[in-house]
């Protein structure tokens, strides 16, 4: 049972009780999708009533703004300068937007691995016959990706390294830093895919030396469908000249120009058309609870959760040695049969190929891990593995 709101101690009780769907549920998939919070509900009300309000003047007063205020928040929370970011409607229109920044003639390989999501390797297979050479890496383990098949796979033709910081079918975490070392040692660029890691792992763009990271409000930044985010470097932003651009990337979008197109300064020139202004505000109030609870704090909260369900979970699955995000798999003949069934006890987790995945969050507890690992193996006992 709950406690009621004069009863919660810690911070993570009181940031519990902003997810209504830990009390009804023991909610594990934010790798999936994180959790709807009370204040993102909200957010989302204040959209509507404004627009209902002021209708189109809307649009030109508190939407831009809150743009730019969510331009800001990311920027904070990864280190950047909020002219390094652009915003997307999803991660596919943000690669999209990146891929037409190259000229492939000269250096036509993009060397990325078989552990990157679907759509991150789709963007670039689509476009072997137009010149582009994709260079696939295999894991070794599943896990992971070693940093030397990166060393190996890149030379003087090599246009960009792909990486995730965090693996989506296994939880380990990349050195991103390593892989924009080998980048920059081939003159290639570097992009992560860090859609597994913002919000849960603290991150510093300038630190790291990645040229272009990308993530979104679905998962551990809380902000739900319909928003995503694109970091470029500022001296690479200032050279790239995007072609798949639409009238925000304008310096002067307002001006309605039609006979010039003038790129605007930074990763805005990247951006597409009307952004989808409910995510936005749904992400801003996302990343607003992750800023306040913060990065570091989260991850040495999410370091215990994920302990207690590996340690649970030791006859389950192979032991590794690996340092994980909040991603436990655990191998399984049939993950959808576990996960129905799973469901039916109000536990929420899911199924990748041969997998199936739990993801802890800070709205979670050390009960709670020990129960969803402690359900699987009942299942087991019941012939569903
Ligand atoms: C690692 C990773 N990249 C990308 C995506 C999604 O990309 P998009 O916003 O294009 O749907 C996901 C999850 O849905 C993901 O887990």
């Amino acid at each position: 049972m709950e406690k009621t709101t004069t009863q919660l101690s810690t911070p993570w009780e009181k940031y519990r009780a902003e997810f209504p769907i830990c009390q009804r549920k023991t909610y594990f998939n934010t790798c999936s999708l994180g959790a709807l919070s009370t204040r993102v509900a909200s957010a989302v009300r204040q959209f509507t009533e404004l627009w209902d309000v002021s209708g189109a003047a809307a649009w030109y007063g508190p939407w831009l703004a809150e743009i730019e205020r969510l331009r800001e928040r990311f920027a904070a929370l990864i280190g950047a300068w909020p002219d390094e970011i652009a915003i997307f409607p999803s991660v596919t229109t943000a690669l999209t937007a990146v891929a037409s920044a190259f000229d492939y003639r000269a250096r036509p390989r993009v060397v990325i691995s078989d552990l990157e999501f679907p759509t991150t390797v789709y963007q670039w297979l689509v476009k072997e016959p137009g010149g582009v050479t994709l260079e696939m890496i295999h894991s070794p383990d599943r896990l992971t990706i070693p940093v030397d098949e990166y060393a190996r796979a890149a030379d003087a033709h090599t246009q960009l390294l792909v990486a995730s910081h965090v693996y989506f079918t296994s939880g380990v975490i990349q050195d991103i830093a390593a892989v924009a070392r080998v980048a920059h040692q081939h003159g290639a660029h570097c992009l992560i895919d860090a859609y597994q890691s913002i919000g849960q792992l603290p991150a510093d763009v300038h630190v790291a030396g990645v040229d272009f990271l990308i993530t979104g409000g679905l998962k551990w930044l809380l902000g739900g469908p319909g928003v995503a985010y694109l970091y470029v470097r500022r001296d690479l932003a200032a050279q790239l000249r995007p072609t798949d651009v639409g009238w925000f990337a304008h310096r002067d979008q307002f001006a309605f120009d039609i006979q010039r197109f003038t790129y605007a300064d930074g990763a805005r020139r990247f951006e597409g058309g009307t952004p989808s202004v409910a995510a936005v505000y749904a992400g801003r109030a996302g990343i607003d609870i992750v800023a306040e609870l913060g990065v570091s704090r989260i991850r040495a909260h999410q370091i215990e959760l994920v302990s207690a369900v590996v340690d649970e979970a030791r006859r389950l699955r192979p032991a590794h040695t690996e340092e994980l995000a909040g991603i436990v798999t655990i191998p399984r003949e049939d993950p959808k049969a576990v996960v129905a069934a799973l469901s039916q006890r109000g536990i929420i987790v899911d199924a990748r190929p041969g997998l199936v995945r739990l993801s802890p969050y800070f709205y979670n507890t050390p009960e709670e891990c020990a129960g969803v690992v402690a359900a699987i193996a009942e299942l087991e006992k019941q012939g569903i593995t």
